[in-house]
């Protein structure tokens, strides 16, 4: 876990391996940015640097600067913030993901000092979490190997990444910002938490496995969140008709996994259900490889709410917090579901199953049936639903869609606060008869046209009226396959935690 903490003193004084500093765009080349702090001989001397660089100041512009007169740290980092004046009255996402692109563009330094203008508290926030959030690094899978062996024969330590983490900021006594710096901490760890789970391979990641590795956690931390499993046995005699036919083609037998955050003080109750597919073939309608690559990701709601249950527990916020996993491996094989099958979900609705690449929902179906029992304040769902979500909003921006228009706005504002985009999207009425089965109940899959929408239509079948509900179909933003960019890395982005620990945060107190 990086650590993070705020200091008021002058950020040159600082020992460490690196100084973050911003820069803006100027006349000619790029400036240094408002609240630096530095002696005039640091300031010429990078003035110049910045000269001869040809910097531009423009977002995801990272330049290194080594041994900078009057400058205690080894290195100065220039990251650009943009086109704002001075820097000053830069916005917070800015500050994020310029601190990230810091951070993250740096190789063998442990101990980071950032000096972005940040005088409040969200900017203070902003600048910690984005650095925090820079620091990820995924160990993958490795061996003891001939890198490994190279690096000791050289005495050569290997890289262990960003430990530290300090915010350069004249309010560092405030209560609020070192509450600020805490909480950037433990948002980067819970968003470690479910990069690392998305980023693990589908050999080593399967339902038991997720599971195991949540009661690990728990059981690690100080905050106390109780773990409950239910088995392939239970969930057949529970009735969650939906995850047991989309997990009964696999080896690996399905799970729901529920966390429970509990504290006393609780007024409130929120529910958070996750879909948490540990590898997506399609099954007996299986996707093309191409398709099928990225697939390992279809965990990640799942993913993101563990995260943020114990994300809430670590900060012991006063609202009770539920998260559901709804674990499976969708599979095919002469025990998979076939197109055609009718399966009766959790609260008794039977539905007909056209294509069993639309698994995601029969899942989740169960899971918000399980969530409704416990009559929560609010349930959110969150999930890699559809490819159609990407069609419609690419890669970066969630598709939110809800019962209620208000808690819609609820919960994209959330996402506002947690620099993660979002935009809402309607469930129309109209699409509705899509869904209608002559056989069942209900189908699971409407026309290509709106596949987003109905897919969401389909899942408030299973959300008891009154409940207010929102879904959040992370299909894109949940996975980079391109270049890291900001604080995002590549593979798993740990996207939805940062929304949903707001969401819950508000509705503390
Ligand atoms: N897991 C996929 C959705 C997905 C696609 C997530 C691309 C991330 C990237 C989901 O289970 C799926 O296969 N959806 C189908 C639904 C269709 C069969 C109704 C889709 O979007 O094509
Ligand atoms: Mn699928
Ligand atoms: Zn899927």
């Amino acid at each position: 876990m990086t650590t993070v903490s705020v200091s008021d003193r002058a950020a040159h004084d600082l020992k460490a391996d690196a100084l973050v500093l911003g820069t803006v765009a100027g006349e000619r080349s790029a400036a240094l940015a408002a609240g630096h702090g530095l002696p005039s001989d640091a300031e010429r001397h990078l003035s110049a640097q910045l000269a001869a660089l040809h910097a531009t100041g423009k977002a995801e512009e990272v330049l290194t600067v080594a041994a900078v007169p009057g400058v205690a740290a080894s290195r100065v980092v220039l990251t650009g913030l943009g086109s704002a004046a001075d820097g000053a009255g830069v916005g917070d996402e800015v500050l994020r993901r310029a601190a990230g692109a810091a951070v993250r563009s740096l190789k063998n330094a442990a101990k980071v000092v950032v000096a972005l203008p940040s005088e409040d508290v969200a900017a203070v926030a902003a600048v910690a979490e984005g650095a925090a959030l820079g620091a990820y690094r995924y160990a993958g899978v490795r061996g003891p190997g001939k890198d490994t062996k190279d690096k000791a024969a050289k005495g050569k330590a290997a890289d262990e990444g960003v430990s530290a983490v300090t915010v350069v900021t004249g309010q560092a006594k405030d209560k609020a910002v070192k509450a600020a710096a805490t909480r950037a901490a433990v948002l980067a760890d819970a968003k470690a938490y479910a990069r690392d789970l998305v980023n693990t391979p589908p050999n080593l990641l399967f339902p038991q496995s997720f599971a195991d590795s949540v009661k690990e956690r728990s059981s690690a931390g100080k905050a106390k969140v109780t773990v409950k499993v239910l088995d392939e046995k239970a969930l057949e005699k529970g009735g969650f008709g939906g995850i047991v036919g989309v997990g009964q083609g696999s080896v690996r037998p399905p799970r729901i996994v529920t966390l429970t955050w509990a504290p006393a003080k609780a007024t409130h109750s929120v529910a958070l259900v996750g879909k948490g597919i540990t590898f997506d073939s399609g099954g007996l309608c299986i996707k093309p490889p191409a398709s099928m690559l990225s697939m390992k990701s279809d965990m990640a709601g799942a993913a993101a709410v563990a995260a943020t249950v114990f994300a809430a527990a670590q900060l012991g916020l006063p609202v009770a917090v539920t998260g559901y996993l709804c674990l499976a491996e969708n599979m095919p094989s002469g025990s998979a579901q076939r197109p055609g099958d009718v399966v009766t979900m959790r609260n008794g609705t039977t539905v007909e199953v056209i294509d069993t690449d639309a698994e995601g929902r029969m899942v989740l179906g169960d899971g918000i049936c399980l969530a409704a029992e416990s009559a929560p304040d609010a349930i959110v769902d969150i999930a890699t639903l559809t490819g159609a979500q990407m069609v419609a909003l690419g890669a970066r921006v969630a598709g939110i869609m809800a019962n209620d228009d208000t808690f819609r706005d609820r919960v994209r504002a959330a996402a506002d606060t947690a620099g993660e985009t979002a935009w809402p999207m309607p469930l129309p009425e109209d699409l509705r008869p899509q869904l209608e089965s002559s056989v069942a109940d209900l189908s699971h899959k409407g026309e290509r046209w709106g596949g987003m929408l109905t897919a969401g239509l389909f899942l408030g079948e299973f959300v008891t009226e009154g409940t207010p509900w929102a879904h959040v179909d992370i299909a894109g933003p949940s996975f980079n396959e391109g270049s890291p960019w900001g604080y995002t890395p590549k593979g798993g982005t740990g996207f939805g935690v940062g929304t949903l620990l707001s969401l819950v945060e508000g509705y503390a107190g």
